[in-house]
């Protein structure tokens, strides 16, 4: 039997929606709208783009976007003269420093350098130091990471007692996702490039989260029957019967794992949605948390 297609795009859609609502309210009660600064350095097609589908989705809901675009030789101490800048503006109560930065830049110190209470894609160090603990709640968790849970549990999936397997170690993705799963009392298995028979381990998962950025790599024959599959890949493949010579692919070949899986992401319109919802959910989060009303 076919899987349950989980309509990340809908469900972002929703979430997009409750936002807004509480949006509006704010700025009914208090007068006051939240507020992401989006940094994007140097010219890179795909941040580029997340970064203008970032700002859309801000607009879309009420939510003030302040864009900063310096190019790709910007000094490092010019960027944390801007996240400094950023940190004393209120009003703004986000600040999103697109990945990767430059080479020349180190991302620990930026990262570092935003107000833990600004930090809504959080990755500062305190908060990815919280969210690997136990009891040590962060102010934010990472967004992609934490629309993969959305999907879950919007989608009726229990996670407590269930084998998830984590393709990936990533600091943005695999790590992070890992680590909610565990606070979700999941039993965790976390793959990479050096696991020993992958499919067999993949196999086991009630539970897979593929986030390892290779196109297709996980086939139907490794997906337990049943399973719920979160594909965390987008990945270009050339395509040459479409009009831009190429189509974006997940981690998991879709067509073999869906009638094997229970319930399974599409690429696109699975998990990139939720990245921009749960941005979007953690920068009105902070201003609720500014205003008392958190
Ligand atoms: N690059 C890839 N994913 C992300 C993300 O979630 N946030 C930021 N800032 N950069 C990214």
């Amino acid at each position: 039997m076919s899987a349950q297609i989980i309509d990340g795009k809908a469900i972002a859609a929703t979430i997009r929606g409750e936002i807004a609502a509480e949006v509006e309210e704010m700025k009914t009660k208090y007068n006051r709208v939240p507020g992401l600064a989006a940094v994007l350095v140097g010219e890179r097609k795909d941040s580029q783009t997340y970064v203008r589908m970032k700002k859309r989705a801000c607009a879309e809901v009420g939510i003030t976007s302040f864009g900063y675009e310096l190019p790709a030789d910007v000094s490092q101490d010019e960027l944390l003269k801007l996240v400094q800048e950023l940190n004393a503006n209120s009003n703004v109560h986000g600040i999103l420093v697109q990945l990767p930065l430059p080479d020349h830049i180190d991302d620990e110190t930026i990262l570092g350098a935003i107000s833990i209470e600004k930090d809504v894609d959080g990755f500062h160090p305190l908060n990815i130091g919280r969210l690997s603990m136990k009891r040590r709640d962060p102010l934010f968790v990472p967004c992609t990471p934490r629309g993969c849970i959305e999907l879950l549990d919007r989608t009726g999936i229990e996670i407590e007692g269930k084998r998830a397997v984590v393709l990936g170690r990533s600091n943005i993705v695999g790590l992070p996702v890992a680590m909610l799963l565990l606070h979700r009392n999941a039993t965790l298995t976390i793959c990479h490039s050096r696991t020993k028979n992958l499919p067999d381990v993949v196999r086991e998962a009630d539970i897979l989260i593929a986030a390892v950025g290779r196109a297709e790599m996980v086939k139907g024959d490794w997906i337990k029957p049943g399973a719920a599959v979160i594909d965390v890949g987008v990945n270009a493949v050339d395509d040459p019967t479409r009009k831009k010579g190429y189509r974006l692919v997940g981690d998991v070949a879709f067509a073999e794992a869906k009638e094997v899986a229970g319930y399974i992401t599409p690429v696109p319109g699975g998990v990139g949605p939720m990245t921009i919802a749960m941005l979007l959910r953690n920068t009105l989060d902070s201003a609720k948390r500014e205003l008392g009303m958190a």
